[in-house]
């Protein structure tokens, strides 16, 4: 059996370090695990009237229905993202909100979740974390307690290959995916 995880990016730069970190971490899921990163750039604004079928001249994006079907076909998700002012960058939002609606089936609901910030300062994304956690608080997605990753002076934290530089850091990622990997396999969604 193979646990599939959706690895969901709050940057769009193309030069990211929230990108590069995720795809460290992505390397370091055990055996039995596929993690892959879900765009999320393509995402229209999320607008309720495409929820709303009276509106007919607004259809559900096919974008819309894409995503919430690879979030709901996922065992796991995993957060990686950056802070912008002080909360979580709009794209990262954006797909949140998408994910919360229908509310007769949300895709999030249930889903086991990770989330490691980062930040080119000292602070390690710690307000755009804390943020993110509130955003999620209604969907009853279990998350592994500690620790909580903050990833602070990202630029130090990359090598010119795109690998972790520091020993230490690489262990740290490790301890929390094993830690992650081991919550979607004792929590898994309930499936109707
Ligand atoms: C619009 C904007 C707002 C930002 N606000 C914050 C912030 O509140 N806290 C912080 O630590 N860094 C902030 N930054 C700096 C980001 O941490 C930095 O640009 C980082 O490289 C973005 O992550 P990425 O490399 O994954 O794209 C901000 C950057 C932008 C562009």
């Amino acid at each position: 059996m193979t646990r599939n995880i959706s690895v969901i990016v709050g940057s769009l730069r193309r030069a990211s370090y929230a990108r590069k970190i995720a795809l460290n971490a992505i390397d370091l899921f055990p055996a039995g695990y596929q993690a892959r990163i879900v765009e999320i750039r393509d995402l229209p604004l999320y607008d309720f009237d495409y929820d709303t079928p009276e509106v007919a001249d607004k259809p559900l994006p096919g974008e819309y229905t894409g995503f919430r079907e690879t979030i709901k076909a996922s065992d796991g998700v995993l957060f990686v993202t950056p802070e912008n002012n002080r909360t979580i960058p709009a794209c990262l939002k954006n797909a949140v909100d998408i994910g919360s609606k229908p509310n007769a089936d949300v895709a999030w609901k249930n889903l086991p979740a990770g989330i490691i910030s980062h930040s080119v300062g000292r602070m390690g994304g710690y307000s755009s974390q804390k943020n993110l956690r509130l955003a999620l608080s209604y969907f009853d997605m279990p998350t592994p307690g500690q620790p909580e990753v903050f990833l602070s002076r990202s630029p130090g934290l990359i090598d010119e290959e795109g690998g972790i530089s520091q020993e230490s850091t690489v262990g740290f990622l490790q301890d929390y995916i094993s830690r992650f990997a081991e919550l979607v396999a004792t929590r898994p969604r309930p499936r109707p």
